[in-house]
């Protein structure tokens, strides 16, 4: 039982800022306390719509105690130096993806919230959603058999006014284009359905719009179980498909579209279970053709669990570690599409 308000702060008030907001204030053990954004009108815009002060620094924010989470919601390749001072501070932390766009910045962040006695936990919400969960209990309870192919489709599709004069698709800020910005949450999911990876081989390239990264990206996989897997990544697919993952076994195959089972087949299944399973979620939450078409919904579950956390003591779903691990499996395709050469993990 929660007895006081947890305090948010939102930095970065762009395109997802306004989803944390709408998602913060949502929840009724959260309060929004202030928003900060470098662009000064961008902040008073969302200060104002929330009914909120905006601060007008990053220390306004490290020296508020009524502050106790801090939502980071700038450019990819900012959440690294924006995390530590605050872990430092003594803020509890809520990264979106990817956590940053380097290991050893990660590192750092993992490193410093460790040091502080604070949690750092990395967004990636599909993990909360109901589909997603069911899946990763069959799986884990060996009602799949052992796994054998596992697939991962991202065949989105963003427009050239979405990158135009953007920080998106480059390496400085993005740290590469439709698989760390886009892809991100599916491979997340591959890797947590499937388990660890093995090696990597992977090719990727620009096909489709003018970016320095790659819009369009392939990778063959090897899981530690022996299972194979491949992942397909883009924003060059028009119009944009939801985003599929396919899980076979030896005894049933799981098949989820945009984190919505939609095929179910277990040996031995009870009766019913199948239909049960395909009217789970109906909303779709959805980011394949729009980046503006998410829902907060899948962030406040994932908020909840860490509000949770900080006043249960225990840690939330996804600690800095789990968020960790797309990220370097995304590296590894870099890796191998510059060299030619399958890429053992770890990096
Ligand atoms: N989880 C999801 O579904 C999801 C969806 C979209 C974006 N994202 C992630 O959220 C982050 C932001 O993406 P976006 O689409 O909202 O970007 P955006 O460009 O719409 O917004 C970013 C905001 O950050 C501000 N900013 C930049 N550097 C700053 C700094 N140092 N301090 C304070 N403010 C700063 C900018 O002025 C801008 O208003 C990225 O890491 C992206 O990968 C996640």
């Amino acid at each position: 039982m929660v007895s006081k308000k947890t305090g948010f702060a939102i930095i970065g008030t762009g395109n997802i800022g306004r989803v944390h907001a709408l998602a913060i204030q949502s929840i009724p053990e959260a309060s929004l306390i202030t928003v900060y954004d470098l662009q000064i009108s961008q902040s008073q815009k969302i200060a104002q719509e929330f009914s909120v002060p905006a601060a007008k620094s990053l220390t306004n924010i490290i020296t508020n105690p009524a502050i106790d989470v801090v939502s980071i919601c700038t450019p990819s390749g900012t959440h690294a130096e924006l995390a530590i001072p605050l872990a430092q501070s003594g803020k509890h932390l809520f990264v979106e993806k990817p956590l940053d766009i380097k290991l050893e910045r990660i590192d750092n962040m993992i490193n410093a919230a460790k040091a502080a006695g604070v949690i750092i936990t990395g967004i990636l919400p599909s993990r909360f959603r109901d589909g997603i969960q069911k899946t990763y209990q069959a799986i884990q309870t060996g009602r799949l058999g052992k796994l054998v192919l596992i697939t991962g489709s991202i065949k989105w599709f963003r427009s050239d006014e979405y990158y135009r004069g953007s920080w998106r698709g480059t390496w400085e800020l993005d740290g590469g284009g439709a698989l760390m910005n886009q892809s991100i949450h599916t491979i997340d999911l591959v890797q947590w359905l499937g388990g660890p990876i093995d090696s990597i081989y992977g090719k990727t390239a620009t096909l489709r719009h003018r970016i320095q990264a790659e819009d369009t990206g392939t990778a063959l996989i090897e899981f530690k179980n022996g299972a194979q897997g491949i992942i397909q990544g883009a924003t060059s697919c028009w119009p944009g498909d939801p985003a599929r993952i396919e899980i076979h076994g030896t005894e049933g195959t799981i098949v989820l579209e945009e984190g919505r089972i939609v095929r179910w087949e277990l040996k031995n299944a009870p009766e019913d279970e199948q239909n049960t399973m395909l009217a789970l979620e109906k909303d779709s939450f959805g980011g394949s053709r729009d980046p503006m078409g998410i829902s907060p919904d899948l962030h406040k579950r994932q908020l909840v669990d860490l509000i949770d956390a900080i006043h249960s003591n225990r840690q939330p779903l996804i600690m800095g570690e789990e968020a960790r691990k797309a990220v370097e499996i995304i590296l590894a395709i870099y890796q191998s599409s510059q060299t030619g050469r399958k890429i053992q993990l770890p990096l």
